[in-house]
């Protein structure tokens, strides 16, 4: 639990448990993840053990975790190459992604070496992820490895920032300037798995501070939930039966195609695609058993000229 009395997230837990899962496994050649495990605690690694393995766990408790992590893998592959791949396009010096969680691209991506990557997320999450590299680094270092430095596995990024912010409460644009992005030289933003989390005012407020920091030759990778019969269900029985049934991170908006891209429009940003995550998953020949969660899951990308 944080100071600001809000426990780290545990949606970027299960989405990491996702990409472990599928490293190695899912679309070989386009997906691939292997600091995805690395940032998992044992506990945690149980269920993507069995995953992997096709073996489900006995008990009620247990066949939940694992039903969920196994839904997850197969959602995170298409959203994930999708943005690999948008990201690979627009390389700029500047990578900003809101609402990090554990996201190993900083980690992984040999394209960003010319870049600076700030991690922005809510304090308490960005403390757990912090807490979390010094453990795997703890776990892996050996003789040879006197030489890294401690408490952080190697970037492949040009640098790392890591930049606390609540987006409920907290000013982006301020929290940038302390942490010496450049307003003034293109960025490239991703906004991964976290658009559903926030109200619409605080979605409209972000787009609006980000925006503020755009240049021409700047891009957003965003990926939101579209509506859908499911969602709406699954809202409801949130409000009806409080935070219980989701860990404390319900959600909180959808958005139509439509309505993302006048928001973006609004402040100068040009959607040039926006594809279902279901499109992405078939492209790819990837499993789409969670045909609905895959059909509402969008990812688009927003140019400024
Ligand atoms: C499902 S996780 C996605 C993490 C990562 N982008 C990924 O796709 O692996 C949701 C993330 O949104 C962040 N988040 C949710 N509400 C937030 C808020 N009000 N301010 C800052 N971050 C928030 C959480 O801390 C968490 O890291």
């Amino acid at each position: 639990m944080s100071e600001s009395g809000r426990a780290a997230s545990r949606t970027a837990v299960l989405v990491c448990q996702g990409r472990a899962v599928a490293d190695g496994k899912a679309a070989p050649g386009r997906f691939a993840d292997p600091v995805a495990v690395r940032l998992l605690r044992i506990a945690e690694r149980t269920s993507v053990d069995e995953v992997r393995g096709s073996t489900p766990p006995e008990g009620w408790q247990a066949r939940t975790a694992y039903e969920r992590v196994r839904a997850c893998a197969e959602v995170v592959v298409p959203r994930t190459v999708a943005i690999d791949d948008a990201l690979g396009a627009r390389v700029t010096g500047q990578l900003v992604i809101l609402g990090a969680g554990l996201d190993t691209r900083a980690w992984r991506l040999p394209g960003l070496a010319q870049t600076d990557v700030w991690e922005v997320d809510h304090p308490a999450s960005q403390q757990d992820k912090r807490a979390r590299l010094g453990e795997a680094v703890e776990a892996v270092r050996g003789p040879d490895e006197g030489d890294l430095p401690v408490g952080e596995l190697p970037t492949i990024a040009r640098s790392v920032r890591f930049t606390p912010v609540d987006f409920a409460v907290d000013d982006l644009g301020m929290a940038l300037d302390a942490a010496r992005h450049d307003p003034s030289a293109p960025t490239t933003w991703l906004w991964e798995g976290v658009v559903p989390y926030l109200t619409r005012d605080e979605v409209r407020a972000t787009v609006a501070a980000l925006a503020a920091r755009t240049v021409p030759g700047s891009a957003l990778v965003v990926n939101y939930q579209a509506p859908s019969v499911k969602a709406a269900a699954g809202m409801l029985l949130t409000r009806v039966l409080g935070g219980s049934v989701t860990s404390g991170e319900p959600w909180r908006s959808l958005w139509r195609p439509q309505q993302m891209a006048a928001l973006l429009a609004e402040h100068g940003l040009r959607v040039v695609s926006d594809d279902t995550l279901l499109a992405l998953a078939h492209s790819l020949g990837s499993p789409a058993r969670r045909r609905a969660s895959l059909q509402s899951g969008r990812v688009a990308v927003a140019e400024r000229h």
